[in-house]
């Protein structure tokens, strides 16, 4: 196998994408390593859970830092110093400026809790059900200087059902999430995933008709 890519997972809080991504990189055929995991919460349940699976961990406190662009100094420090390629936001709770996006252009990607472009932002799933959808769900892609924008990689939709409520509805989600993100960090880790445009052209066989609604798009498809 080519090398893998090197890889920090950006944190705010519990950390169970961070999670499912290192466990999927445990797997030897995974085509990425994840080598940090960064939280700006020193407080964040998700570091714990990284050095216990023998992860590097750095809390850089955004408290702690005059404005954004020290903060984000001391994290290009952090990046730079530890060889990162790839870096996934997993629960990142700030906003980044437009000159990291920059910087981190098609090499940076995140998850959000619902099938974007409907309900960016925060409470998604408040939000959905508010709406009435039948269907919700979840999404990566790589990150722009618009919030919750960017090329899609991967998104899993989900049923809506009678009576749920929002930690239901947010459980089914997860879940879904815990499959997407692995799925997509291989993509892109892997090369299989391009950006073209505004579009995300992925160069993979189909996935197995076990996961019917997690839907790249595949060239045969377009
Ligand atoms: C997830 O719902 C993710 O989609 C959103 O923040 C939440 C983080 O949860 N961006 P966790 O820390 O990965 O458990």
């Amino acid at each position: 196998m080519t090398e893998r890519k090197r890889v920090a997972i950006l944190i705010s809080g519990r950390g169970s994408n961070m999670s499912a991504l290192i466990a999927a990189a445990a797997e030897p055929d995974y085509p990425a390593e994840v080598v940090l995991v960064l939280s700006d919460r020193p407080d964040a349940g998700g570091l714990v859970l990284a050095a216990e699976a023998g992860i590097a961990t750095i809390a850089i406190d955004r408290k702690a830092h005059a404005g954004k662009a020290a903060f984000e100094a001391a994290m290009s420090v952090a990046l730079d110093g530890a060889g990162i390629e790839i870096v996934c936001l997993a629960g990142f709770m700030r906003l980044l400026s437009a000159d990291f996006v920059a910087r981190w252009h098609d090499r940076l990607i995140n998850i959000h809790p619902s099938i974007l472009p409907a309900f960016r932002g925060i409470d998604t799933h408040e939000r959905a059900l508010a709406a009435g959808v039948r269907l919700h769900g979840c999404t990566v892609h790589f990150v722009r200087a618009e919030v919750d924008d960017g090329p899609i990689i991967v998104q899993a939709a989900v049923p809506v059902r009678g009576g749920d409520t929002v930690d239901a509805l947010a459980g089914r989600v997860l879940t879904a999430e815990h499959r997407i993100y692995p799925l997509a960090l291989a993509l892109v880790a892997s090369g299989r995933a391009r950006v073209e445009g505004s579009h995300v052209v992925v160069d993979a066989e189909p996935l197995q008709a076990a996961e019917p609604l997690i839907v790249p798009r595949f060239p045969d498809r377009q």
